[in-house]
C-alpha cells in the first residue's frame, strides 16, 4: 500500500525548497557554480524531480493542485537562475573589461637589461684610452689581397713567416698571381698600409677589427679580434712607444702593472719588440697560477720601429719619417681582464658564463 503523503506536508516541502534555494544561490559568483546550481535544483536527479514524483503518493483529486504548485516552482526557480545568470554575466564582463584596459599613468616595462659583449667592451675602452693619446680609428677590410696582408708587410711569398699565419684564400683568385690573391686577413697590419696610402704622414691611428687563421683549440679560434696601432712622425723614438703602451695597459687594467720589453722577431718591424705585463691574476707570486703558468708574465703585445720598407709600401718617405706600430688580440686582453678561462666560450654564444660567472657544461 502506498503511503497516502498530505498536500499540506508538500506545501511545506515546497517552501523548503525555495528557501534552500535562496540560501545556495546568494553566495554564487560565476556562471559555471550557477549552472552546478541549477542542475541541483531543477537537474534529472535534482530536488524539483524527486518532489514530482513523489506527486504519485497523493490522492488523483489532490494531484492537479499539487501539480500547479510544482509547475510555479519551477518556473520560480527558472527565473531566478535567469536573474542571477544575468547579473553574473554583466559582472564577468565589467571584470574582464577591466583587465585590457590600459593604464596610461603606468610607468614603461623597460626592455631586458642587455650589455655588449666582453671583447667589444674591451674594444671599446682600449679605443677611448688611445683615443686619449690622440689616435684616430681606421678600419679595414677583412676581405683581404696578399699584397696588403703579407707583400707590402715584408713578408714576400717565400718568406718562412708566412706559415705562423696560414689562412683561408679565396677558390677564385687561385689561378691569379700571388699579390692579387684574395684571403681571409691574418692580422690587422695590412691597414697600416692602407691608413698611409689614404693620409701619408703624420699619421696616428688604432685599427680594431676581425682576423682569421686556420687555428682551433682552446686557446685559439680561427676568427679573432686583433687592434693594430701605428703612429708615423718625424723623430719618432721607441720611447713613445713604450710610454704608450704602459699608459694603455695601466689604464685598461685599472692600476700600475709590472711591464717588460722582451726582444722579438716581425718582419715589418725592426727592432721588434714583445710587451709583457705583471700576470693580473697572481702578481707573479703563485707557481701553479693557471694564467700565467707560474712566469709571473703576460704576453700581451707585439711591436717595433715600422721597417722602412713598409712605410714605403705605404708611399711615405722612410728617410724623413719613421714610426712604429704595436698589434695585440683584444679577446686575450678581454679574458684577462674579466677572467674568462675558455677562448670559446667568448665565440659560441652562450651567454649563461657571463651572466653566471661559472663554466658552461
Ligand atoms: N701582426 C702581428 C701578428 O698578428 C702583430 C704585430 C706585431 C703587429 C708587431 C704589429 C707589430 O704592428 O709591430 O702577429
Amino acid at each position: 500500500m502506498k503511503e497516502e503523503m498530505a498536500v499540506s506536508d508538500l506545501g511545506n516541502r515546497v517552501q523548503e525548497v525555495k528557501d534552500s534555494f535562496e540560501r545556495d544561490v546568494a553566495p554564487v559568483t560565476t556562471t559555471e557554480a550557477l549552472q552546478g546550481l541549477k542542475v541541483q535544483y531543477l537537474g534529472k536527479k535534482g530536488m524539483l524531480t524527486t518532489l514530482l514524483k513523489s506527486l504519485g503518493n497523493l490522492s488523483p483529486q489532490e494531484r492537479p493542485l499539487a501539480g500547479e504548485a510544482l509547475n510555479t516552482l519551477r518556473s520560480e526557480l527558472e527565473q531566478k537562475i535567469e536573474e542571477k545568470k544575468q547579473l553574473l554575466i554583466q559582472a564577468e564582463d565589467a571584470a574582464a573589461e577591466a583587465m585590457e584596459r590600459i593604464d596610461v599613468t603606468l610607468p614603461p616595462r623597460g626592455r631586458p637589461a642587455g650589455a655588449f659583449h666582453p671583447v667589444a667592451q674591451t674594444m671599446h675602452e682600449i679605443v677611448s684610452i688611445m683615443q686619449g693619446l690622440g689616435y684616430s680609428v681606421v678600419l679595414g677590410p677583412e676581405i683581404e689581397e696578399d699584397h696588403y696582408n703579407f707583400e707590402c708587410l715584408n713578408m714576400p711569398s717565400w718568406h718562412p713567416a708566412r706559415d705562423m699565419q696560414d689562412t683561408f684564400y679565396f677558390p677564385d683568385s687561385e689561378d691569379q698571381e700571388t699579390a692579387k690573391r684574395r684571403l681571409l686577413r691574418t692580422h690587422t697590419s695590412p691597414v697600416e698600409i692602407r691608413a698611409m696610402l689614404r693620409y701619408g704622414a703624420p699619421l696616428r691611428i688604432i685599427c680594431p677589427g676581425k682576423v682569421y687563421r686556420r687555428d682551433n683549440d682552446p686557446t685559439h679560434s680561427p676568427m679573432f679580434n686583433q687592434l693594430e696601432g701605428l703612429l708615423v712622425d718625424e723623430g719618432v723614438s721607441f720611447s713613445v712607444l713604450k710610454g704608450s703602451l704602459i699608459e694603455l695597459m695601466n689604464g685598461f687594467f685599472g692600476r700600475a702593472l709590472k711591464s717588460r720589453f722582451r726582444a722579438s722577431y716581425f718582419p715589418f718591424t725592426e727592432p721588434s719588440m714583445e710587451l709583457d705585463i705583471e700576470c693580473v691574476e697572481c702578481g707573479g707570486k703563485n707557481p701553479d697560477c693557471r694564467i700565467c703558468k707560474g712566469t709571473g708574465w703576460l704576453e700581451v703585445c707585439g711591436m717595433g720601429m715600422t721597417h722602412p720598407f713598409v712605410i714605403r709600401a705605404g708611399g711615405i718617405d722612410p728617410e724623413k719619417y719613421n714610426a712604429f706600430a704595436f698589434g695585440m688580440g683584444l679577446d686575450r686582453m678581454a679574458m684577462l681582464k674579466y677572467g674568462i678561462s675558455d677562448l670559446r666560450y667568448l665565440f659560441n654564444g652562450n651567454v649563461s658564463y657571463f651572466l653566471s660567472g661559472r663554466d658552461v657544461l
